[in-house]
């Protein structure tokens, strides 16, 4: 079976990472008789140097046309001044967008060897299993009417707006139900239902949803108590479903319980279009082009595309194990380094790779 994946390489790290990760998956195709044809594409900072803008109309259309989009990174200082439509973000956001991509699915999970990496208590984190499952084309992030307005005193006033429908709460409402399923079959809504009226409305459509879910055990919580449960007891959370930005700010606490950010992969879904597989990390411009980033979110990202995009789970547990076996041979990048382990780089993070699969 062949595969036309799109690879956006982006800025910072974002090049040597996917690098690693394309050798990988090149290595992976023949025993699972796969095939991946990669064509690569601007975005971000990288884009606006190139063409002026953060997400050319011929990167959106190559990603519209290909089974799959493995993104890296995007965005550093460079381009942090920008007016907003020209910076990289905006490119992340329109590619969202663009592809009607409304479900981002962001597993935490600790593993073993990387206890000593997370800042809380070992007993607090050890087992912790979430599924942070993140409304991504809506809410705050798109709502209208947003901008820098003036008043008529000639004040300034910025506005956003938090808005959802129905139907864009049913559809990552049953994407959420369907995942918890296939999980412990436990999912916590959160929201802000006692000050929010959209908040109330998604609590609502949540609970009607939950009738065609009688196996699922549905919970609600609001925001500020969610982020402070899950720093005090991440082990009651199983899969949880949110809105744009409760999602954005509760998927980086959920992903610190596990120690490194570096680990985490992301998968972002739509209806019918590709999906685009990234790493819930950023471009680490401080560390860019030194051979020193951790590849492994990019990596498990290419398995959550070969698990969800590509129905080839074998493939995908395959490179999650070789990530597992790569740590228990002692193997670190400077990010989950710890005392007595082996220091490496990204490109020989990936060689050690390379070997467990060969
Ligand atoms: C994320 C990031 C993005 C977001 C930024 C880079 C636009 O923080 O993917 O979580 O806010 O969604
Ligand atoms: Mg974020």
């Amino acid at each position: 079976m062949a595969y036309r994946i799109t690879l956006l390489p982006g800025d910072g790290i974002g090049p040597e990472i996917l690098a690693v990760t394309v050798d990988v998956l090149k290595v992976i195709a023949p025993p699972f008789d796969l095939e991946f044809v990669f064509q690569e594409a601007l975005i971000g900072g990288a884009a606006i140097d190139a063409t002026g803008e953060p997400l050319p109309a011929e990167t959106l259309e190559k990603c519209r046309n290909s089974d799959a989009v493995l993104l890296a990174a995007i965005g550093g200082y460079k381009w942090d001044n920008l007016p907003r439509h020209q910076r990289p973000e905006t490119g992340l956001l329109g590619l969202r967008a663009g592809l009607g991509l409304f479900a981002n699915l962001r597993p935490a999970t600790i593993l073993p060897q990387l206890i000593d990496a997370s800042t809380l208590k070992k007993e607090v984190v050890e087992g912790v299993d979430i599924m942070v499952v993140r409304e991504l084309t809506g809410g705050i992030y798109f709502g209208q009417p947003k901008g820098i307005f003036e008043t008529e005193t000639g004040e300034k006033r910025g506005v956003n707006t938090m808005a959802y429908t129905e139907s864009e709460i049913d559809r990552i409402a049953k994407v959420a139900f369907e995942i918890a399923q296939k999980r412990s079959g436990k999912l916590c809504s959160v929201d802000k239902a006692n000050v929010l009226d959209v908040s109330q409305l998604w609590r609502d459509q949540v609970i009607k949803m939950s009738a065609n879910y009688p196996d699922v055990e549905l919970s609600h919580l609001y925001v500020d108590n969610a982020a402070m449960q899950l720093v005090r007891a991440p082990k009651q959370f199983d899969t949880i479903v949110t809105g744009n930005l409760f999602g954005d700010i509760l998927s980086d606490a959920a992903a610190m319980l596990t120690g490194s950010i570096g680990m985490l992969p992301s998968a972002s879904l739509g209806e019918s279009n590709p999906g685009v597989f990234e790493p819930v990390h950023g471009s680490a411009p401080d560390i860019a082009g030194q051979d020193k980033a951790n590849p492994l979110a990019q990596v498990l990202s290419a398995a959550m595309m070969l698990r969800y995009a590509f129905d080839q789970p074998e493939a995908a547990s395959k490179i999650e194990d070789a990530v597992q076996e790569a740590l228990n041979q002692g193997y670190r990048t400077g990010d989950i380094m710890s005392e007595g382990m082996k220091l490496v780089g990204c490109r020989a993070m990936g060689d050690v790779l390379l070997k467990i699969l060969a």
